[in-house]
């Protein structure tokens, strides 16, 4: 019996750990790993989303013919969890997104090399998912900015362009993702919600050259700076506003559907929560366009919503929690800067995001409590400024009005860090990317439950 079990588990480890861990006195035989069979629906289920033509990745892994030449490659990314990418630490938080692949199905990847990367029989093949061109949600709405032209002289401009939504009643948004028209020139463009009444008054800011500039900014272009006299301050929770410059608190209330960065996809809230766009509002695109092509390039940005369909109970806003006032001296590789944000309000968690540049290196952010306890709720222990993920809690709760946000980034200004276009700089907080940010996010919702409260505007 001992001997018999030993040799199970020898030809167990002899198929990559394919059967280990399953505990059974008896496994069936190992059988043949095939493509159509067993690894066609881990990819059209994990990868296809972005492995698809015209889609984010550099190839497509539609089928068996496009998939085989990459079959080293993509067992190596999958035994290293290098793909799904996705950036949160694993032992902190659970979230909803979580695109990090079973170790059965990494076993059968790693199996599918090992065994030849057999194709097996087509009608083991299920069929291929089928999505709307270019987005990663079917939106039933679709807002595209009028069309934009990017001059091909201009390398980073913050443009601001107002779209009308013409609703005529207040729509409840579940999921939106913002589509860049063309992705040579748009580098992020986020949107926010605008009550029509404002617009005029955002528009006439934004067309002056002074929009945004204060005693502590300069603009270059169409760009905002940090002036170099700024106060210097790297631990912002040692300062008044906790990373805001002098006046400004570090945090504030946005709201914002959707926002295009870096490997970011398509937000989709837990269902009854949802943001809430006005009857008549307009939608705010900020898309910064860096356009190195040298020619003038045509840009059609949109964002797509997808409305709430079951009953919404809380209604969902943005904290964005900033340091500001951070000096990044030239070659340090591992600088330290941190912002603190005190809640002003109950607020129920639903999801994070970090924001840095180039030089980000990790961010994690601590909660303290009224009562005194606290917790790390985000860390992201290697921060990719390619790959910029929101992070949805799969068990929201409540935050009390007192609690304490600590955000603690890291950033490496170093050679050894690959992505660094400069290490020789200096930095401060600025627009363009080779410029820094030190930025954390929470999205919240209102704990007063919808239907108990008047439809008003957020404070
Ligand atoms: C969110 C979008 C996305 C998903 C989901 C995704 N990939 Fe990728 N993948 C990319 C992008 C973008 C790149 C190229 C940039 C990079 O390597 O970070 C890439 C690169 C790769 C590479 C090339 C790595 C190299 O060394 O050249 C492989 C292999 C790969 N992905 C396999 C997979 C597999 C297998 C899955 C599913 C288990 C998957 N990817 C899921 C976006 C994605």
């Amino acid at each position: 019996m001992v001997a018999r079990r030993f040799l199970l588990a020898i030809v167990a480890l002899a198929f990559g750990g394919l059967f280990l861990g399953a505990g059974q006195e008896n496994p069936t035989p190992p059988k043949e790993v095939t493509y159509n069979r067993d690894v066609a629906p881990i990819l059209y289920k994990n990868c296809v989303v972005c492995h698809r033509p015209n889609n984010i990745a550099p190839m497509s892994l539609m089928t068996y013919k496009e998939t085989r030449p990459w079959a080293r490659l993509i067992r190596e990314a999958v035994v290293q969890r290098k793909m799904p990418p996705w950036h949160a630490d694993p032992n902190v938080g659970e979230y909803l997104n979580d695109p990090r692949l079973s170790d059965v199905d990494i076993s059968t990847i790693d199996a599918w090399f090992r065994t030849g990367t057999k194709e097996g029989d087509a009608r083991d093949l299920p069929p291929a998912p089928v999505f709307g061109e270019g987005w990663h949600i079917n939106p039933d709405i679709v807002f595209p900015i009028p069309e934009f032209m990017v001059s091909g002289a201009s390398q980073d401009e913050y443009e601001y362009i107002y779209v009308p939504t013409n609703f005529t009643e207040d729509k409840w948004v579940q999921a939106a993702e913002v589509l860049p028209g063309d992705r040579r020139v748009v580098h992020h463009a986020t949107v926010s919600v605008i009550e029509a009444d404002k617009v005029a008054k955002k528009e006439e800011e934004n067309k002056g050259s002074n929009a945004g500039v204060d005693k502590y900014h300069y603009r270059t272009g169409k760009v905002l700076h940090l002036r170099q006299d700024a106060p210097v301050v790297d631990d912002g929770c040692s300062y008044p506003t906790g990373g805001g410059v002098p006046g400004k608190e570090s945090g504030y209330v946005n709201i914002v559907p959707g926002i295009y960065l870096p490997g970011h996809l398509a937000e989709t809230r837990p269902s009854g929560y949802a943001l809430r766009i006005p009857a008549g509002a307009y939608l705010q695109f900020q898309i910064h366009y860096s356009n190195h092509t040298s020619e003038d390039v045509k840009d059609r940005t949109s964002i797509g919503l997808v409305f709430a369909k079951e009953p919404v109970k809380h209604e969902i806003a943005q904290y964005e929690i900033w340091n500001d006032l951070f000096l990044i001296p030239p070659n340090d590789e591992n600088h330290r800067v941190t912002s603190c944000y005190t809640l002003p309000k109950d607020v129920i968690a639903l999801a994070y995001t970090g924001h840095m540049h180039f030089r980000g290196k990790s961010m994690k952010t601590e909660a303290i409590y009224p009562d005194g306890h606290h917790e790390v709720i985000m860390n992201v222990p290697h921060y990719d400024f390619r790959w910029q993920e929101t992070y949805f809690l799969k068990k929201q709760f409540l935050m009390p009005k007192g609690t304490k946000l600590v955000t603690t980034a890291y950033f490496d200004n170093s050679v050894n860090n690959a992505q660094n276009p400069d290490p020789s700089r200096a930095l401060r907080w600025g627009e363009p990317s080779d410029e820094e940010m030190m930025g954390f996010w929470l999205q919240f919702a209102d704990p007063k439950p919808v239907d108990e409260k008047p439809a008003v505007a957020h404070k």
